[in-house]
Order: C-alpha cells, then sequence, then structure tokens
C-alpha cells in the first residue's frame, strides 16, 4: 500500500533527521534523507549533500540537480515520478569526499530506503554510490550497463557533476540515461493470460 510506505518513508526520514552515527553531524546544518514517491520505480542515488542540499535539506537542488532534472526530463521524467538520496545524508565538510567508516554509518538507513520503496531500477550517480552497490569495478568500465546486485538491479552512472566539471562526461551521462526507459520497459510484469471463460451454464432441460 502506498500509503504505508509513505508513513514509513516519513518515519524514515525522521530518524534520519535525527542521526549523530558519524562525525558528520557535528558539522551539517542538517540531514538530508532524499526524496520522492515511496513507490518509485527508480531510486537515483547520488554521493552526499552539497552547499546548497545541506541549507535546503533537499537532495540535488543546486547545478547538479538542475543536470539531473534535465536527464529526466530527456526520458520524460521529472523529479516527482523517482526517488532521490544519497550514499551519505550529511554533507561531508567542504565537500570532501565520504570516508569509509561514514559510509558504513550511513549503510542502514539507505538498506531501509531500498526495503520501503523497492525500486525496479538502483541508478548509481558517481563512483562512492556504484561502489555501495558493485564494489571493486571501475566507473569508466561498467557505466550504462545494468547488472543484478542480489534482489536489486543497478544502472551504474557518472555523476552528473562530472558532466559540469569535464564536459567529455556530458554526452556519455545523457546517452546512458536514455537507455533507461528500455531497461524499466523490459521489466515490465507480462500480463497474465485471460482465465478460461467459464462455460454457460446450460439450463437443464431434464
Ligand atoms: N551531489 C550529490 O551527490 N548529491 C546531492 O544531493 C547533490 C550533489
Amino acid at each position: 500500500m502506498l500509503e504505508d510506505a509513505t508513513a514509513e518513508m516519513q518515519q524514515l526520514a525522521g530518524e534520519i533527521k535525527q542521526c549523530t552515527r558519524c562525525r558528520l553531524h557535528e558539522t551539517r546544518t542538517q540531514s538530508v534523507p532524499g526524496e520522492g514517491p515511496a513507490d518509485a520505480r527508480l531510486l537515483f542515488v547520488g554521493e552526499g549533500p552539497g552547499y546548497h542540499e545541506d541549507k535546503q535539506g533537499r537532495p540535488f537542488v543546486g547545478a547538479a540537480g538542475r543536470f539531473l532534472e534535465e536527464l529526466l526530463a530527456s526520458i520524460g521524467m521529472s523529479r516527482a515520478d523517482v526517488f532521490i538520496t544519497n550514499v551519505v545524508k550529511s554533507r561531508p565538510p567542504q565537500n570532501r569526499d565520504p570516508l569509509p567508516d561514514e559510509i558504513a554509518a550511513c549503510r542502514p538507513w539507505l538498506n531501509r530506503q531500498l526495503e520501503i520503496i523497492k525500486p525496479a531500477v538502483v541508478v548509481t550517480l558517481g563512483r562512492f554510490s556504484m561502489e555501495r552497490f558493485i564494489p571493486g569495478v571501475t566507473i569508466t568500465r561498467v557505466h550504462g550497463q545494468e547488472r543484478r546486485v542480489g534482489d536489486l538491479l543497478v544502472f551504474p552512472m557518472f555523476h552528473p557533476a562530472a558532466a559540469l566539471h569535464q564536459p567529455k562526461y556530458r554526452s556519455l551521462i545523457e546517452q546512458d540515461m536514455l537507455k533507461i526507459p528500455g531497461i524499466l520497459a523490459g521489466l515490465q510484469p507480462v500480463e497474465p493470460a485471460d482465465p478460461p471463460k467459464a462455460l454457460p451454464q446450460q439450463p437443464s432441460l431434464f
């Protein structure tokens, strides 16, 4: 039930807002649990909140977020259609990379989000998010190729901020995004065949 999942997600967001599991809570303005429908088919997982996300309490609201919105529009979607979150829910100071113990401390939050949303596809944005699901690979080799990881279908993409810093990534990210509708379409459950029609009852003549 969507109402139950939404309520569970609100409860979870409240817990994440209070989180003190790692040092990042000491320097953040607020944590950023993520947002979107609790029954989204696509879950986008970025790296961690930046300056604007930390101030607003919402994921991907800065320049990388605007590019992510453009990418979503390219496949006929908007933010409202997908769930967007991060590997770490609190901003690393000066936007440094999240540290392994911070990612580990945040792991249970993302696990619970996965359990509630049960997304058809987890789209990882950037190296840290990819490593959280597919350890030991390099993003340049595996981006744009979906793979099963346990119960999940994971689709690694470069981080949208990479396109802002290095234009050569822009078309790679755009091309990868365009594969997503095909992946979702391939997952559509096959309509069950019509059940055999009951034979019309013959009025008994005897
Ligand atoms: N970059 C991220 O990885 N996450 C955000 O929420 C914003 C920028």
